[in-house]
C-alpha cells in the first residue's frame, strides 16, 4: 500500500489538528479509496509535496491518547487561522514545543530587533533563527568569552542577543564586522552565482548601513562596529577568546578564510555557527558554504549539527 504523503513529510501519522492546518495551507485533503483523486494545482505547486495517493487510507480517527494534548490545542484554535501551537515561519514548520516564544523577554527582544528599516518591512530572522542565535550567544557568555559577528546588515540578531542578554552589564565584547554595502562580488564562485547566492544582495546594496549601526549600538561600549572586507579586516578584530563566531556572509570563501583565521582563538566548547549551511534546500543558492563548513570541520576533526532552522552549528571540542 502505497503510504500517505502527508505521513513521508513530517515522518509521523498526522493528527487531526495537523491536517486542518496542512488543509488550511491549502494542501489537499488525503481522499478516500471511493472518490477520485482530482489534481489541485497549489499541490502540484507544492514539488508533490502533499500528492493524493489512491490507496491512501484517512488517518481521521485514528487518534492515540498520547495526542489527547493536540485535540485540546485544536479546540483551543477553532479561529480562522494555523492552529496556535504550529510553528510555520522561515521556512520551519512543526508543532514542536517552542514555548521559548512567550518569554517576555524574548518578545522585547525580538520587537526591538525588527524596528530597523529593513525589518519594519518584514525583511527578518524568523522567532527560532533568533533563538538559537540567542541560545548560542549566552552559552558564548556563560563561558566568560567573546562573541564575533561576520555579517551584520542592519544588526538584527546583534540587536536581539545584546538586549536579551543585558549585554550592557556584561564584561565580554561583541564585534560586528561588515562592508555595510554588500558581499564584494568577485567573492562568489560562478558555481555560488549559478545556483542563486546572490538574490539577497540587493538589499546589503540599497543603501550603506555603517552609520545607522554604529548608531543603533553605540550606547553599548562594550560592541564594536568595524567596516571592512572578509578576510582582509580580520587582523584589526582585536579578540582574544571567542565563545561565538557568527557566520553570515552569504558567501563560502571568506566564510571559510574566517573559520580558519579564527580557530585557535575559539576557547574549548565555543561555538562557529553559520547562518545558512542548511538553506540549500530551500530555493537560495547557498550550498557552497555548505559544502566549505563541511570542510572545514572535517580538517579539524569535527562535524557540523544541523539545525532545522538551517543553522549549521560547530562546536569546538575541549574543556576551558
Ligand atoms: C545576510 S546579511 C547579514 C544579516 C545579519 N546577520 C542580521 O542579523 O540581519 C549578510 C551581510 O554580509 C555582508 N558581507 C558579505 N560579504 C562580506 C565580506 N566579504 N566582508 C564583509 N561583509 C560582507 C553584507 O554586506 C551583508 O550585510
Amino acid at each position: 500500500m502505497t503510504a500517505p504523503i502527508f505521513i513521508r513529510v513530517l515522518g509521523r501519522p498526522l493528527t487531526k489538528a495537523c491536517i486542518r492546518y496542512l488543509q488550511w495551507r491549502g494542501y489537499t485533503k488525503i481522499p478516500e479509496r471511493s472518490k477520485a483523486a482530482s489534481p489541485n494545482p497549489k499541490t502540484t505547486a507544492a514539488a508533490g509535496l502533499l500528492r493524493p495517493t489512491e490507496n491512501a487510507a484517512s488517518p481521521l480517527g485514528s487518534l492515540t491518547p498520547a495526542e489527547a494534548p493536540l485535540i485540546e490545542a485544536e479546540k483551543l484554535s477553532e479561529q480562522p487561522g494555523p492552529p496556535q501551537y504550529f510553528y510555520d515561519e522561515d521556512n520551519l514548520a512543526t508543532p514542536h514545543n517552542h514555548d521559548f516564544i512567550d518569554d517576555p523577554r524574548f518578545q522585547e527582544a525580538l520587537a526591538i530587533s525588527r524596528s530597523s528599516p529593513l525589518g519594519m518591512r518584514g525583511y527578518y530572522h524568523g522567532r527560532w533563527n533568533i533563538h538559537v542565535a540567542i541560545w548560542a550567544a549566552s552559552h558564548a557568555l556563560a563561558l566568560g568569552a567573546d562573541i564575533v559577528q561576520l555579517g551584520v546588515c542592519e544588526g538584527a540578531e546583534a540587536s536581539a542577543i545584546i538586549n536579551f542578554t543585558n549585554f550592557a552589564n556584561r564584561p565580554q565584547r561583541m564585534f560586528l564586522v561588515d562592508t555595510f554595502t554588500g558581499v564584494p562580488e568577485e567573492q562568489w564562485t560562478a558555481d555560488e552565482l549559478k545556483a542563486g547566492a546572490n538574490s539577497a544582495q540587493w538589499a546589503y546594496k540599497e543603501s550603506d548601513r555603517y552609520e545607522y549601526v554604529r548608531n543603533r549600538f553605540s550606547a553599548w561600549m562594550n560592541v564594536t562596529v568595524i567596516r571592512g572586507r572578509v578576510p582582509d579586516v580580520l587582523p584589526s578584530v582585536t579578540v582574544s577568546r571567542i565563545g561565538l563566531l557568527m557566520l553570515d556572509l552569504n558567501v563560502a570563501a571568506p566564510e571559510r578564510a574566517a573559520a580558519e583565521f579564527f580557530w585557535d582563538r575559539i576557547v574549548p566548547g565555543g561555538i562557529i555557527l553559520s547562518d545558512d549551511y542548511g538553506h540549500s534546500r530551500s530555493g537560495v543558492g547557498f550550498i557552497g558554504q555548505k559544502i566549505a563548513f563541511d570542510e572545514f570541520a572535517r580538517s579539524k576533526g569535527v562535524s557540523v549539527l544541523t539545525i532545522p532552522t538551517g543553522h549549521g552549528l560547530i562546536l569546538k571540542p575541549g574543556t576551558g
